[in-house]
C-alpha cells in the first residue's frame, strides 16, 4: 500500500457536503442533530469552522429551486430541503467567518440567467478572496419547472445544451475586465483603462448577452466549476467544463471505470486529466471502534419512520406502498420492473432474499441507495486510502450522517489518521480554492498574458 502511495503523487482532496441536518434520512430525529438546521445560521458557522479546522478543501451545499414535492404524509416526517437558506447567500455570509476553506454552492443553469449567476459567483469569489465554487446543475425535479412559468421540465438534452452555453457565457463575462484593468490613479484621474474592458457580445442558441459584467475579474480568474452528472450527457459536460465531479460511486471497480472514462474524455476539449478532480459523495459513520460505529448506524436506522421508508421505496419502485403492511412483502404484481434496470435489480434482490418492506427500506433508505462506510477511523481511512491509491478517486465529498456531530467525528478521528498516513494536508498551502485543489487559474480570453496569480491585499 505505501509503495503505491509513492507512485501516486499528491494528497487527496476533501470536501464536506452539508445537507442541513445530515445525510441520513432520519438525521433530524437524532437527539444530537441541530433540529432547525436549515434556518440556523450559527449552525452553518459551526460546521464551516469545524471543516476548516480539519483543513478540508471545501464545503458544498446543494440546492433545488423548489421545495421537495411528493407525499406530504411522508415529507412532514422528512423535512430535508423543504425550507433552508439559498446557498449563494449563505456562502457569502460564511466567507466572512472563514479564511481558507472553499465555498461551493449549487445554482441551476435551467432556471437562472448567466449574467445574474456570473455576477453572484464573481462577487462571492471577491468577498472570500478566491474561494468560490459553483456546482452547475440542470435541475431534474418537475416541481422546479412549476416555479418558472412551465408545466414540465425541458428535455434532459436541452437542459444540458443550455447549461453548456450558460457556462460559456459566464466564462466570457468573468473575463470582462482584465486583471489589471483598475488603475485607480487619483493623480491622473484615471479609474480604469478602457482598453482592458471587454464587451462579450454573445449571441447564441439560448442567450444574447452584451456584457460587460459589473464586477471585477474574480480572484481565481473563474470560480471553480463542479458537476455531478451521471448520464452520458452529464459526463460529457463534466469532461468539457467541470473541475470537480461529485458523481456517486458504489464500488471501487465502478469508481475506476468512471475515473478513466471521465479523464479520457477530456483530451478532445484540450484539457489535462489532472485538471478535473473526482470527489464522490462518501457516507461515513465513524466510531472510536467498529462496534461503536455499528451502534451509531443501528440507532439512526431505528429512527426511520415507516411512512418515510415506504414513500422512498414508492418513488424508487414507481408504486404506491402507503397502504401496504411494512412487515409484509412488496406487491410484486403491481411493480413494473421492465421500466428501469435499477428497479429490476432492486426487486430481484428483494425476491431473492425474501425481504419485507421494512427490511428493504432499512437497507435502501438511510443513504438513499448510496453506499455507507461504517467503522473505526482506521477502517474508514483504509477504505479511503485504497480508493485513492487505486486511482478510483482524487478525493471525497464527506456526507456526515447527522450534523454537527458526524462532522466533528470525521474531523477529530479520521482526519488525523489520514494525516498520519501522509494522505491529507496538515496545513493549507494555497490561498485560493484553486490553489488548494491544484487547479490552474484560467487565463483571460482577451489577455492571455495576464494569467498571473492575483495577489490579494
Ligand atoms: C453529490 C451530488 C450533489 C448533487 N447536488 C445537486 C443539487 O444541488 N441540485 C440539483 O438539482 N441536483 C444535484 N445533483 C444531481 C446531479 O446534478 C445530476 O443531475 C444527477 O446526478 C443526474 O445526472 P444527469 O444530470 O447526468 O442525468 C447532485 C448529485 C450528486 C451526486
Amino acid at each position: 500500500m505505501k509503495a503505491s502511495l509513492r507512485e501516486r503523487r499528491g494528497q487527496m482532496s476533501l470536501g464536506g457536503f452539508f445537507h442541513p441536518t445530515g445525510n441520513h434520512v432520519a438525521a433530524w430525529l437524532h437527539p444530537e442533530s441541530q433540529i432547525d438546521a436549515g434556518m440556523n445560521f450559527r449552525h452553518y458557522v459551526d460546521l464551516v469552522q469545524t471543516a476548516e479546522r480539519g483543513k478540508l478543501d471545501l464545503i458544498f451545499v446543494a440546492d433545488t429551486v423548489a421545495a421537495r414535492d411528493g407525499n406530504l404524509d411522508a415529507l412532514k416526517r422528512w423535512p430535508q430541503y423543504m425550507a433552508y437558506f439559498e446557498p449563494t447567500t449563505l456562502m457569502a455570509a460564511l466567507a466572512a467567518v472563514t479564511r481558507h476553506i472553499g465555498l461551493v454552492a449549487t445554482a441551476s443553469a435551467s432556471f437562472n440567467e448567466p449574467f445574474n449567476i456570473a455576477r453572484r459567483f464573481a462577487s462571492i469569489d471577491l468577498i472570500s478572496n478566491g474561494r468560490a465554487g459553483w456546482n452547475v446543475v440542470t435541475s431534474g425535479q418537475p416541481a422546479e419547472a412549476y416555479n418558472f412559468n412551465m408545466d414540465e421540465l425541458p428535455p434532459h438534452a436541452d437542459r444540458y445544451a443550455r447549461a453548456r452555453e450558460f457556462v460559456e457565457v459566464c466564462r466570457g463575462l468573468w473575463d470582462s475586465w482584465d486583471d489589471d484593468a483598475f488603475v485607480r490613479d487619483r493623480k491622473t484621474a484615471l479609474y480604469f483603462d478602457p482598453d482592458k474592458l471587454h464587451y462579450l457580445r454573445h449571441k447564441g442558441e439560448f442567450f444574447s448577452v452584451r456584457g460587460p459584467l459589473n464586477v471585477a475579474r474574480p480572484i481565481q480568474g473563474h470560480p471553480v466549476l463542479a458537476n455531478a452528472g451521471v448520464s452520458d450527457t452529464g459526463k460529457e459536460f463534466a469532461a468539457d467544463v467541470a473541475e470537480i465531479v461529485f458523481t456517486p460511486l458504489h464500488t471501487l471497480e465502478q469508481a475506476k471505470a468512471l475515473y478513466s472514462d471521465l479523464k479520457g474524455r477530456m483530451e478532445k476539449y484540450g484539457r489535462r486529466p489532472e485538471h478535473l478532480k473526482v470527489m464522490p459523495g462518501f457516507n461515513a459513520i465513524v466510531g472510536r471502534t467498529d462496534a461503536e460505529a455499528e451502534e451509531k448506524h443501528q440507532f439512526l436506522q431505528s429512527l426511520i419512520h415507516p411512512d418515510v421508508g415506504r414513500q422512498l421505496l414508492s418513488t424508487e419502485l414507481g408504486v404506491d406502498l402507503s397502504s401496504c403492511d411494512v412487515d409484509g412483502p412488496l406487491p410484486y404484481d403491481r411493480i413494473d420492473v421492465a421500466s428501469t434496470a435499477q428497479r429490476k435489480m432492486l426487486v430481484d434482490q428483494a425476491k431473492r432474499e425474501n425481504l419485507t418492506i421494512r427490511q428493504f427500506y432499512l437497507r435502501y433508505a438511510g443513504a438513499r441507495g448510496q453506499r455507507t462506510v461504517k467503522g473505526s477511523p482506521q477502517r474508514i481511512a483504509d477504505e479511503m486510502e485504497e480508493w485513492f491509491l487505486s486511482e478510483g478517486v482524487d478525493g471525497f465529498l464527506v456526507q456526515p450522517p447527522y450534523l454537527p456531530g458526524g462532522l466533528k467525528d470525521f474531523v477529530d478521528l479520521v482526519i488525523p489518521e489520514l494525516q498520519r498516513r501522509g494522505l491529507f494536508r496538515t496545513e493549507y498551502q494555497g490561498r485560493t480554492l484553486r490553489e488548494n485543489l491544484g487547479l490552474p487559474r484560467p487565463a483571460s480570453r482577451y489577455a492571455k498574458q495576464s494569467a498571473v496569480v492575483h495577489s490579494p491585499a
